[in-house]
């Protein structure tokens, strides 16, 4: 066990978290909706709560809109000087953005999107890399009403059609080129491939991230706008239009089970009170706090705690454009020693990768401004968690905060708070208002120290509104895997875990077919279809492996067709067909050509029984297995 100092207790909002758990438990409603009465709304909330299986939906006729309490209130005060957003480039280039200023080029664009024919409930795809034209488009869709998807910049044309097309997207922004370490990008002619043959793309803005010639673009039905020329002549005043508290903010595309990605929707008024609570305790957020986020606002980790959380909060953040080590692997700790933030908040796969350079290397800066680290998207090992808190925290000894979360939940859900005693490798307990627990498939609490499922039992503000365009899969995937006659709410999460005797829990990873590869999360299926996609190919069957910086790696098995051949260029080529229908992210790192894989009679492979296999563990329960 690691104690926060005395310090840490003193200047934290919750000094005793067993106590407020206990009273938000009891009285979750009077919880959430005396922190939703920190924020501002056009009209209040008729009902805090309401499930009617398999929704739930809070602030039920409250009007608002996330703009309104991120940006419009500061404006009023003396925040409207301070910094919300510090951008780094990967030169060390900076920009910084106040709150008013930060305001203004968000209504210049918002105008400029009216401009283009965009209003409220218009779906904008956001196709752009760490800028801050990414965050600027985000928020000024939010100000108008419009839905923003964004789509991570790694992703390939493929990936990117797939979206726009599922979200019937009217517009996308986009870059001409960016720089990628030492590598020129050019995401737009990968945005031009990808909307030749869509129906409902009408207009492209391309932000220029290099400064060259603007190029000669020619696509029937689609018009070309460069941001710049586009904005200059806009208005900086622009009306933020009033939102039903359940009204789509965003669709962030995720993988499931299936080969198609799953759209996540949330809204303005519940994801803005978990995020914003979430923010505040987790973080302990007080007004000179200034919040560095490694993460990508292609993620969900961008949305909620690099640009939305923050700006909530009223507190700055810090967004550096390239990887932790380009051009050297200090840059993140040199960003920290100039730009001095607060709060660090990033991966156990970059720790990971990062302490195979040395202590040696963080040794050589000034990091005594870090009050709180945080760290997101796997498990955390317990030696990346103590060289993390040795290396970065030194003798200040900031408490990690683990926090475990999904696209879907929207705000941390099992995570520490700064004054808790912390075990490395658990993320402590359920947020305020949350009860949680691991059971077996009837829904049976497992008990301590066993491995279940990981269920949540009570519903949190900031939970998904509904997947994008499919009710059904939103039931099958969150309410239906574990039985529940009663209709009660009961979110299955996807992910194993286990609870020890003093009730801390321990994430083990997903159940499902799901990959987290250095945190970003793959479906077993969407990789076999891309395998699949090669001609020579007959069948594909893909698992996650350990991997001591990724978190798991992935190996495919690959059934040929008859008159191919296995070979180290066939190899090669599958992988590329991978990276150039997914993106790099999602690179096979071994393949095995086979001549069987192991299915049910019903004709599904088992990747259970390969992954058992693989790892030398016991195969299970194998009686459905056809051969
Ligand atoms: C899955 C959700 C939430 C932001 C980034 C990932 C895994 C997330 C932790 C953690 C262990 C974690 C889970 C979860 N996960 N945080 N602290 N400890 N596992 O969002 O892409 O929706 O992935 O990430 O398996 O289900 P996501």
């Amino acid at each position: 066990m690691f104690f926060p100092k005395p310090d840490i207790i003193e200047d934290a909002y919750i000094k005793n978290y067993e106590e407020v758990y206990k009273y938000s438990i009891n009285n979750p409603e009077d919880f959430w909706s005396n922190i939703a009465k920190e924020l501002l709304w056009f009209k209040p909330w008729k009902k805090t709560f309401q499930w009617q299986y398999p929704y739930a939906r809070w602030f039920i006729d409250g009007e608002t809109n996330i703009i309104y309490n991120c940006l419009d209130r500061w404006l009023k005060t003396d925040k409207k000087n301070k910094l919300a957003l510090v951008w780094i480039g990967q030169n060390l280039e900076v920009k910084k953005y106040t709150y008013q200023k930060l305001n203004e080029e968000i209504c210049r664009f918002a105008n400029a999107l009216k401009s283009l024919g965009i209003k409220k409930g218009d779906r904008v795809t956001i196709y752009l890399p760490k800028i801050p034209e990414q965050i600027i488009s985000m928020l000024a869709c939010a100000k108008i009403g419009a839905i923003h998807s964004v789509v991570y910049s790694g992703f390939s044309v493929e990936a990117l059609k797939t979206r726009i097309e599922d979200a019937q997207a009217k517009i996308v922004i986009t870059t001409n080129s960016y720089p990628y370490k030492d590598k020129i990008i050019n995401s737009l002619e990968k945005t031009i491939e990808a909307i030749k043959q869509s129906s409902t793309i009408r207009n492209v803005i391309i932000v220029k991230r290099v400064n060259e010639k603007n190029n000669n673009l020619n696509l029937t039905n689609v018009k070309f706008y460069y941001w710049d020329e586009l904005t200059i002549k806009q208005d900086i005043i622009c009306s933020t239009e009033i939102m039903n508290a359940n009204d789509p903010l965003f669709i962030l595309y995720t993988s499931g089970t299936t080969g198609k990605p799953k759209g996540v929707v949330h809204g303005h008024g519940g994801y803005m009170v978990g995020v914003y609570a979430t923010s505040k305790f987790v973080f302990d957020l007080k007004e000179n706090d200034i919040l560095f986020s490694t993460a990508d606002p292609g993620w969900i980790t961008g949305h909620s705690y690099m640009t939305y959380g923050p700006l909530l909060n009223g507190i700055t953040t810090l967004i550096y454009e390239s990887v932790p080590d380009y051009p050297h692997p200090g840059r993140w700790w040199e960003i920290i020693e100039k730009f001095k933030p607060t709060i660090f908040y990033t991966t156990p796969t970059a720790i990971r990768a990062l302490m195979k350079y040395g202590e040696e290397i963080p040794s050589k800066y000034d990091l005594s401004s870090l009050k709180i680290l945080g760290s997101v998207g796997e498990p955390i090992n317990p030696s990346a968690w103590i060289w993390f808190y040795k290396n970065i925290g030194r003798e200040k000894n900031p408490p990690i905060m683990d926090t475990w979360w999904q696209t879907e939940t929207g705000m941390h859900i099992l995570t520490p708070l700064p004054s808790a005693p912390l075990k490395p490798g658990s993320c402590f307990k359920p947020f305020f208002g949350i009860m949680a627990d691991v059971v077996d498939e009837k829904g049976k609490s497992v008990g301590k120290n066993k491995e279940g499922y990981l269920i949540l039992k009570t519903p949190w503000p900031s939970i998904l509104l509904d997947l994008w365009q499919n009710p059904q899969k939103y039931k099958e995937t969150y309410f239906e895997k574990i039985k529940n006659k009663t209709k009660k709410f009961i979110y299955f999460t996807g992910d194993s875990a286990k609870i020890d005797d003093d009730g801390y829990f321990w994430i083990i990873g997903r159940n499902d077919d799901v990959i987290k590869v250095s945190g970003h999360r793959l479906g077993s299926a969407e990789i076999e279809s891309a395998l699949i996609a090669n001609q020579k190919v007959a069948e594909a069957a893909v698992i996650g492996k350990p991997h001591e910086i990724k978190g798991e790696s992935i190996k495919a098995f690959i059934i040929l067709k008859h008159g191919f051949k296995p070979s180290e260029e066939l190899k090669k080529e599958l992988n590329l067909n991978v990276r150039m229908l997914i993106g790099p992210i999602a690179s096979i790192d071994e393949i095995e050509f086979v001549e069987k894989l192991p299915k049910t009679r019903s004709g599904k492979i088992m990747r259970r029984v390969l992954k058992a296999q693989e790892l030398g563990l016991p195969v299970g329960d194998i009686s459905t297995l056809e051969d």
